[in-house]
Order: structure tokens, then sequence, then C-alpha cells
């Protein structure tokens, strides 16, 4: 390779000899400064050109995005705020960017209109340092299972079950669909489908991760999830990432234990190998609140909020808590929610979640034991309480500004109370043979949980918007490219 990344060079201890980089035009003034980016980092090195001896018709073509290689000499930089330079010797123009068209003007763009133009602000700051951090993270989560010995597992994007059974699937087919092909009842006949059932994208690997932890112990999936559910959020994506562990022997309490540890491992992980992404996140986010009035900004800047997850332990607490909790909230607190809890069993709206964490607790809060009547089918139910309440030994993790960033739960592992529930929920069990087998030869008490890796971005990012985390986000009616 003939090109230094400019990373390296930014923090060069030696100058005088003669680079070569390559990158892209930030900024070009005074027909002298170039402001060169390639991506390798979120600042820009300085070129200097000596414009007298340079032709006119080269100078016009340093615009905003063209593409360029320059030679020249390093040099420690006289200018403010920059330690080095490049006294350019040799200037190429590697691909031309049209000034008048080019729809990145060199000033700050606003995050909506970037999201118009996604295929090419992957070229702004702001989004360097996202992506930046999005790659630490997973890096981060691969490293934590890896050291605990977790077998990454590789769970199927089709599928034909529907784990969460809350039918909000994508349906996969290859049936033409001018010429549907029917049963005598005049219903799809799957049978002629390439599969010969009908199948869907994965809602959540979980139900195939059980059937591997059952066998090699703790093992993990981190892959594409897809949900058709119409919400059209700041939190909801119809495409999104999962952190799926599952561990055979584990009960609710190591589960929690797991969830938190890799939480804050994977934190500090992006604190301390993306310090300076995420010190130019913070002061982005700083600007930003300067517009809010006072009340509504954030009491911690980015970089303290990250520390203080670190240091505090999560709030445990029971759904039936939490409840009480809500119902003693002030009465001017109450007015300010849209659905007002008043009964034992109803679901937690966001707004819920949000006033547990935000203004209750003030901390990250693992939410436990709720309603069976609002889990999903497969989780551990508990003795009915002195109340008659039924709930199962469900755990969320709720976090400020985000609200549920981990759903899970310890799995009913005894096969008759499983299969009752389905029967409750009308999960067909001659559809689950597969997964009730684990239930059936060698069953065992196991637990895991689901991590919305865009959540976990979205925190550690400060972004307020999942769409901003994800370099291509699938939303309704939205699946640009
Ligand atoms: O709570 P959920 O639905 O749990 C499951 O899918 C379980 N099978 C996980 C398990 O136990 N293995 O989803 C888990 C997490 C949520 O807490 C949230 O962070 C994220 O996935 N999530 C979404 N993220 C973005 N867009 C969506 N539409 C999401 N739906 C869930
Ligand atoms: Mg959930």
């Amino acid at each position: 390779m003939e090109h230094t990344r400019i990373k390296e060079l930014l923090n060069a201890t030696e100058f005088g000899h003669e680079v070569i980089v390559k990158g892209w035009v930030k900024t070009f003034r005074n027909n002298q400064f170039i402001a060169i980016n390639d991506g390798s980092s979120i600042h820009n090195i300085q070129a200097v050109v000596d414009f007298e001896n340079t032709p006119d018709a080269l100078l016009k073509r340093i615009t905003t995005g063209a593409a360029l290689r320059v030679k020249g000499n390093l040099i420690e930089s006289q200018g403010k705020g920059q330690k080095v330079e490049i006294k350019v010797n040799e200037l190429t123009i590697l691909g031309d960017s049209d000034a008048e068209k080019y729809p990145l003007q060199p000033k700050k763009h606003s995050l909506e209109f970037l999201r118009e133009i996604a295929h090419l602000r992957f070229r702004t700051t702001t989004f360097n340092a996202v992506f930046k951090v999005r790659n630490a993270l997973a890096f981060a989560v691969h490293k934590f299972f890896n050291d605990k010995d977790f077998v990454y597992m590789h769970t199927p994007i089709i599928t034909g079950s529907d784990a969460e059974g809350a039918g909000e699937m994508f349906r996969v087919t290859s049936l033409d669909l001018n010429n549907i092909p029917r049963t005598e009842n005049g219903d799809i006949d799957f049978k002629e489908d390439f599969f010969g059932k009908s199948t869907n994208l994965t809602v959540s690997g979980q139900l195939e991760g059980e059937l591997a932890a059952m066998a090699l112990g703790n093992i993990y999936t981190f892959g594409p999830t897809f949900r058709a559910e119409n919400s059209n959020t700041t939190r909801h994506l119809a495409e999104f990432w999962m952190i799926e562990p599952e561990m055979a022997f584990y009960e609710l309490e190591d589960n929690m234990d797991l969830a938190e540890d890799l939480l804050k491992y994977v934190i500090k992980y992006a604190l301390d190998t993306c310090p300076e992404e995420i010190e130019f996140l913070k002061t982005r986010l700083l600007e930003e609140e300067k517009n809010k009035p006072a009340a509504e900004r954030a009491e911690l800047n980015l970089i303290d909020k990250l520390t203080f997850v670190l240091n505090n332990d999560f709030e445990r607490v029971t759904y039936t808590e939490a409840i009480d909790i809500l119902k003693r909230s002030k009465p001017n607190q109450k007015k300010q929610f849209k659905y007002l809890i008043d009964e034992w069993g109803a679901d937690l709206q966001s707004e819920h979640e949000r006033y547990l964490v935000e203004k209750h607790y003030k901390k990250p809060v693992i939410l436990i034991d709720y309603p069976a009547e609002i889990k999903s089918f497969y989780m551990k139910q508990n003795d009915v309480d002195a109340n008659g309440h039924k709930t199962v030994r469900a755990m969320d993790i709720l976090f400020p500004g985000i609200g549920e960033m981990v759903g899970g739960s310890q799995r009913e592992e005894n096969l008759d109370k499983l299969l009752s529930r389905m029967a409750e929920v009308n999960i067909p069990a001659e559809e689950m043979e597969w997964f009730l087998d684990t239930r059936r030869y060698g069953s065992a008490p196991h637990s895991g949980f689901g991590l919305g890796f865009e959540r976990l971005v979205l925190f550690v990012t400060g972004m307020t918007n999942i769409r901003d985390v994800i370099p291509f986000p699938r939303t309704p009616n939205n699946a640009e490219f």
C-alpha cells in the first residue's frame, strides 16, 4: 500500500518525511487549506497547497466530497487545534465532486435531513463516530462471550415458528403472488410453497438457541431479527440486531447477573476504545441540548451518564412493586401519563418504564416476575401468589432514555406446565415437537435474554432516534436501497 491512513499520521512524533494520503475533501479554505478525511479517524488532516504554483484548473477541482491523493511532507502544524499537517508536493484528483450538486455542504446538517440522504450520511463526522462505536460494541459482545467460553450459535433467519407468539412476522414465500395456489376450502396452499409449509423471517433466535444450550451449555446468538409491528417510534425497527444468550442450569438471578455484567462490560469497552468518538458525541449532544428548555436537558453529559451506569448496581424490582410505585406516584405525575395504571396485570407502557428509571430510581432497573398473561408462553411459571396472581420469571431491563433494553426470562422446563400454557394461548403442540423434546429428554432449568443491539448503540452514542444508529434502517414505508 503506497498510502498511510490519516489516523496514524495524526499521532505522528517524527516529521519531515514524505507521506501519501488518500481521502475525501471536507473543506477547502482560502485556496490553500484542504481538510482531508479518509474515514480512519473522526479528525481530518490538513494539507496545505502551494496555490501560487498550482494550476487554477486543478485548484477548482478541490471541492467538498472530491476524492484525492496527496503526496507531501509531514510537518508540525502552527495552526490551532491540530498537531500535524501535510505540505503538499503533488496532488491528484481521484474523483471529482460537483460542488453545485453535492448534497453535503461543509456545514452542520440536521439528522432529519441526513436521514433523507442516508446513502451519503456515512461521510459525516457524526455517523463516522456512531458506526465506530457500533463496531466497538459488536466486537465487545463477542469478546465478552468468547472470554466466558460461550459458543456463538447461528440460528436461522427463515423459520416456521413465531418465537414471541405476537404474530408480528414478515412472511417468506416463493409463491407467485398473481397466482396463489389454494386448497379446496380456499386457504393458501403452503404445501406448494418452497418449504412445503408457511415460513417467516425470525423474530428471535431464542427457541433454536434453547435447543443448542440444552446440549452445549452456554451459547449466544447475534444476528438480525425482524418484526412487522407497525410502530413508527424512535425505538423500533422492522429489522434490528439482537444478542440472545441462552444458558443451561442458569436461574433468573444468574440470568440477571449475566445481563448486567454484559451491559457494563460493553459500555466500558466502548469508553476505553472509542474515547474520541464518544467525546465528539458528548459535545454534539450538549450543543443540541442548548436549544431545549433547561428542564428538558439531561442532568448528566454522555460520558458521566455512561460512567454512572458502570459504577452502580441495577435496581432489581418485581412487577408488583413497580405497579405499587406507579399507583403511589404524585397526582400531577399521574396526570402526565397517557395510560393510567391502576390495576395489577396491566402491561407497562414506555411512559411508565421511563418514569421508573428516570424519575423514581434514576438508574437502570431490572423488572421481574411479570403477570403471565402479558408475557410469552415459554417463561417459567411462579407459584400462584397470596393474591391469586399468576406471574412468570421474566426480566426486562429498563434504561434511562431508552426504556426496554433487554427482555428475558428463566424458561419453563416442566413439560406439562409448558403444554398447558401453550394450549391456553393456542400454540399447536404438534408444530413444536422439536422444541418440546428439550423438556422431554433431560429437561433442566435454563435461562436467557435478548438484548436489542440498536437500543444499546442508542444509549452509548446518546443519539435519540434508532434510525440513526443502524446503517440501513428499515421502518414502515422505508426500505430504500
Ligand atoms: O423483549 P423481546 O421481544 O424478547 C425476545 O425476543 C426474547 N425471545 C429474547 C430472549 O429471551 N432470548 O426483544 C428483546 C429485545 C427488547 O428488549 C428490545 O431491546 C429489542 O429486543 N427489540 C427491538 N429493538 C428494535 N426494534 C424493535 N422493533 C424491537 N423489538 C424488540
Ligand atoms: Mg420485551
